[in-house]
């Protein structure tokens, strides 16, 4: 059913892997479309629990949106593009109620860079690349990179990298807190999987609760006390609540259910 990314449930983790690697995995309108779809179905099934979104072969997560589309941009056409994107799968990615990682297993460059980065949290392999070189073509990242960026890495660094277009190298992008952890090649989806397992075992309505409120003190930290407040309260009504709570004192193992 999808042409430009690969799927597969593992652990009820959904594994994304964008496949266009002689184009570096560009992000073409048709990878946006199935990234979006894929999304909708973590989403919507309840056997999945997570997502990693990683680059087909050894070279590229993603080299950025495809270049290819933008000569014939005029200002509305290009406006269009970046809310098009930016709808579909970077905040839909964002605002998601399950995790999604991103196993940046080579160049990050551009959207590349933007699509890692609306992700919760990253890994890198030994040989990954960050950059945001739009600046190069005389543009700029359409895809939340001037925000995100600027969250992750903050404002100094944010724009040096913005005005340069300079790449960083995992390590760097380790140091910077760009990305959680670095990797040899070979371990990097094991890595994401496994922490994702951890993950797995706690209680999805806490998970879900988690992944709003650390989106609400990112864009709006004053509000985000008091929703801290009121998702607190409410989780204290669920099932979960009084299983891990019981289960801490009865010295067992939680059973969550999600209810
Ligand atoms: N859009 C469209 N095509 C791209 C692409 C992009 N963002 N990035 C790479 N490709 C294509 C190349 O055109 C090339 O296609 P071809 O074989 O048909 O000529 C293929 O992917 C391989 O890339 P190539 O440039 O030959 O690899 P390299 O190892 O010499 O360089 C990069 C790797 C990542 C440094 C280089 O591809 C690059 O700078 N890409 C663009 C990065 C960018 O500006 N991204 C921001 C976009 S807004």
């Amino acid at each position: 059913m999808y042409q430009q990314i690969l799927t597969e449930v593992q652990q009820g983790t959904l594994v994304i892997t964008i496949n266009r690697p002689d184009k570096l995995n560009a992000l073409n309108k048709e990878v946006i479309a199935e990234l979006s779809q894929a999304i909708d179905e973590l989403l919507a099934k309840n056997d999945l629990h997570s997502a990693v979104i990683t680059g087909a072969g050894p070279k590229a997560f993603v080299a950025g949106a495809d270049i290819s589309e933008f000569p014939q941009l005029d200002a509305a056409a290009g406006a269009a593009l970046a809310a098009l994107g930016q709808e579909k799968v970077f905040s839909k990615i964002e605002n998601a109620t399950k995790p999604i990682v991103a196993a940046v297993n080579g160049f990050a460059l551009g959207g590349g860079c933007e699509l890692a980065m609306a992700c919760h949290f990253r890994l890198a392999s030994a040989n990954a690349k960050f950059g945001q070189p739009e600046v190069n073509l005389g543009l700029i990242p359409g895809y939340g990179g001037t925000q995100r960026l600027v969250h992750l890495i903050g404002k100094g660094r944010a724009t040096e990298l913005l005005l340069t277009g300079n790449m960083l190298g995992a390590e760097e992008a380790l140091r910077m807190g760009l990305v959680n952890h670095v990797t040899a090649p070979e371990e990097l989806l094991p890595k994401a999987l496994e922490i994702l397992q951890l993950i797995h075992s706690k209680a999805p309505l806490a998970v879900q609760a988690i992944l709003g409120l650390v989106n609400t003190a990112t864009y709006q930290p004053a509000e985000g006390l008091a929703a801290e407040v009121a998702a607190f309260g409410a989780l204290f009504d669920t099932a979960d609540a009084k299983e891990g709570t019981t289960a801490f004192l009865e010295k067992r193992k939680a059973q969550f259910t999600g209810k």
